[in-house]
Order: C-alpha cells, then structure tokens, then sequence
C-alpha cells in the first residue's frame, strides 16, 4: 500500500507520517530493552511485514535497545523480506550516558554491524545527558556524515535551548537538524508549552513524537479492562494506568471510540492520525507493536482524513482531560 510521504526536516529524505518504533524489539535486554517481554523472531517479522505492506517506510531504534538487539532484528526482519537498504529509512540513536561526544565516532561502526547492510539515514543523540556539550556532539555528528557513515543527524529528549544550540553548531558546517524526537501524545502536550513544536516549526525541523498511544492507553484496552495493567511489566508503576487516572482519561477514549466507529477504524487510528495531522507536517509518529495486529492502526492513521470539526473537537476534550491529569 502506497502511502503519503513528508520531508525528513529539511533534508531530501521522505518519510511516511507514520514510522514503526521498535524499542519492543529489545529481546528483553539490557536496562530499556527490559521494560517490554522479549518478542520471538517470527513475531518481528510479521510486525516488519505488515508495516512494510501497510505503506509504513521507515523505522526507529537505538542502540540502547537491547544494546543492539532491536537494530539486529529489524536488520533481520527486513532482510527476510528481501527489503533493500535503498527501499527504507533507518533512525537509530547513540546512548551519551557517561560518554564523551568522541564515543560516538569509535561506536558507529557497532550500530553499522548490527544494522548489518542497512545504512544509518537518521542518526539522534538519544538524551541530552553526556559528558560532552551539545556543540562537540554535533561536530562528531557532521564527522560521521563527511565519512559517509550517516545521512542526517537528529536528537532527542533535548530542551527548545539545547535543540536550538544544536542547529546552530550544525548550520555552521552546512548541515541542518533534520528532527528531534519527543514524548508527544493527546495526553502529553508539554512541547506545546515550553517552546519546542514553535521553534521546531520556525526552524523546519521535524518532531518525531515517541509513545504517541501512551503506551496503550490510547487504545481504550486498559479502560474496558484495567485488570490488564497486572500484566504490563514496568507500565504498572506508571500513574496515567492507575484506575484514578483512568477514570479521568475516560471521556477522551469515549470520544476517539465515537469517531472511530463513523470512520469504521480504532481509537487508536485515530489518536495517532490527530498526531500527525494536527501540526500540518512538523510532527511525525513512531507507534510500537508488540503484536502483528497493532500495525493495522498505524496504518489506517495515515489512510483516515477526519474533518476539522472532529479534529477540533478531540483536541479540546484532550486539553479538557490534561488539565484534570496535571
Ligand atoms: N527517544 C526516546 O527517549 C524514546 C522513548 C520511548 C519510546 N521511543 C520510541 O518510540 C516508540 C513508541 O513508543 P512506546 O513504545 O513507548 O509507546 P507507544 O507507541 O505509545 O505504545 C506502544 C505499545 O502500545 C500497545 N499497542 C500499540 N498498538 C496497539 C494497538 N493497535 N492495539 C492495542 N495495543 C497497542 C503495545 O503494547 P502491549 O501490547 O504490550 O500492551 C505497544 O507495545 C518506541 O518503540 C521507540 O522506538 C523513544
């Protein structure tokens, strides 16, 4: 299925408004690969095919995956089915925690080894908390794209300062910031207040907005049977699955519920279409799966075209139920 593509920042890569995130593709590895179950091989490959079929042309991981494991089966994934490198785009992320800038110049060729013939197209400093400061990392950044070994540099989880210093330092070596990566859903709008999607969009740079489902909430399973958050790992401890938070998210999935059933899609179709609708083309999505059947949504997002008046409506009673949630 062919879908509609938007630019990648200002680079001339093109991406589906809708990427497939991987961090479930961690094998349960490691410190982040531990917060989902490990996902067997044939199960990430169907979760790959269908996103393939479903038009989706892009993927995001990290080295922090799995330390490696997410890249290393998505590489697999893609080349079960005979996917070549020129045919997908591949974001992935240097981890900084107690490294220098210089590290990320001595461990690309990891990244490269496990993505195993897929090139780096986007490559993100995954937080902004390493020993180096922004501007050194960026030089290492626009070092990795003179070698030839990544084709756009991105962030993430930086604040609308430390994004800025970023392009700037970039700038100056005739490259731009083509994305930063942010927590973005109907019920986390921080970036609409502290100055990242305004500067994001005045820059053109392009906000890739991660748990964007809210790890599931969205998707009105934990309402219609909040005795599933005993079986959701780490997700347990988070308040927003709590019955008091859900109680208070309750009249959002009602209403993504009623819209999804005129357009005959999900509430999570539809939550993720608002996503990348509503801010024209400065925000894009990277959903995760953890079952084949999830990509269905992912993919009906980008086919969907509800009218302004719905758009209008889900964002008030989503700024409705934040408000009650702070
Ligand atoms: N840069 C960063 O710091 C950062 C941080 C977090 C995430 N990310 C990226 O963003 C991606 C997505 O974020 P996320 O995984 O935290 O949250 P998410 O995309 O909001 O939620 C994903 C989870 O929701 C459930 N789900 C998805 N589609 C569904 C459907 N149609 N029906 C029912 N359940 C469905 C699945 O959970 P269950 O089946 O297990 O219930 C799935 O694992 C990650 O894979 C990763 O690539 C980046």
């Amino acid at each position: 299925m062919k879908q509609r593509t938007v630019p990648l920042g200002k680079t001339e890569i093109r991406i589906t408004p809708v990427g497939l995130g991987t961090w479930q593709f961690s094998g349960g590895k490691g410190m982040a690969g531990s917060f989902w179950k490990a996902i067997p091989p044939d199960i990430t490959n169907e979760i790959v095919k269908n996103a393939l079929e479903g038009g989706i042309n892009w993927f995001d991981t990290a080295e922090a995956y799995g330390r490696g494991h997410s890249e290393a089966s998505l590489a697999k994934a893609l080349k079960t089915h005979n996917i070549s490198p020129d045919d997908v785009v591949i974001a992935t992320k240097w981890w900084p925690l107690f490294r220098r800038a210089k590290n990320m110049l001595r461990t690309v060729d990891d990244r490269l080894h496990h993505l195993n013939g897929y090139g780096i197209d986007l490559f993100q400093v995954h937080t902004p908390f390493g020993f180096s400061p922004v501007e050194a990392e960026m030089k290492a950044m626009a070092r990795l794209a003179e070698q030839g070994k990544i084709r756009s540099v991105g962030v993430s989880n930086f604040s609308a300062n430390q994004m800025v210093r970023a392009h700037k330092t970039l700038r100056k070596m005739g490259l731009t910031l083509a994305s930063h990566q942010v927590k973005y859903s109907l019920l986390d709008r921080k970036i609409e207040k502290n100055g990242i999607l305004q500067t994001a969009k005045k820059l053109g740079i392009t906000l890739i907005a991660y748990s964007p489902l809210e790890q599931g909430i969205l998707t009105g399973k934990f309402h219609r049977d909040p005795d599933r958050i005993r079986f959701t790992g780490y997700r347990k401890w988070r308040k927003l699955f709590h019955r008091p938070a859900l109680q208070k998210t309750l009249p959002l999935i009602r209403l993504l519920e009623e819209i999804a059933e005129n357009h005959g899609t999900t509430p999570a179709a539809i939550a993720l279409h608002w996503t990348i609708r509503f801010h024209g083309d400065t925000v894009v999505a990277i959903p995760g799966a953890s079952k084949p059947g999830h990509i269905q949504a992912h993919s009906e997002a980008m086919r969907i075209d509800l009218g302004e008046e719905e758009l209008h409506q889900i964002n008030a009673t989503s700024k409705t139920v934040c408000r009650e949630l702070s």
